[in-house]
């Protein structure tokens, strides 16, 4: 199963996905950069990623915290969500997003 995500160069890299892992980790231990400062405990918002349309009514709903958490987001699109708060199931095969400003770890 694989994820495909954009990164803030405008790379796509497609990874190998294992179900029960949270997004933000499979896409910090393949090695794409994002800061995710918090560990994925939804407090910094700094995996924020913005998903592909088609997948955006696919996808388990917010919970309150990852709404509130995603409200401080400069950021923040329609189709923003918390890769750490998306826990990846074998429905979301093929799932695409994009790495969000926020992810920079040099910021
Ligand atoms: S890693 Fe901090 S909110 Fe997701």
């Amino acid at each position: 199963m694989k994820i495909h995500v954009v990164d803030l160069t405008g790379k796509e890299h497609e990874l190998e996905a294992e179900p029960g892992w949270r997004v933000m980790e499979i896409i910090r231990d393949w090695g794409v950069p994002i800061k995710a400062e918090c560990g994925g405990a939804c407090q910094c918002a700094t995996c924020h990623v913005y998903v592909d349309e088609d997948w955006l009514e696919r996808l388990p709903a917010m919970r309150e915290e990852e709404r509130d958490r995603l409200g401080d987001a400069p950021s923040e699109e329609e189709n923003s969500r918390l890769s750490c708060q998306l826990i990846f199931q074998p429905e979301m095969d093929g799932l695409r997003l994009t790495l969000a400003p926020e992810t920079d770890p040099e910021a």
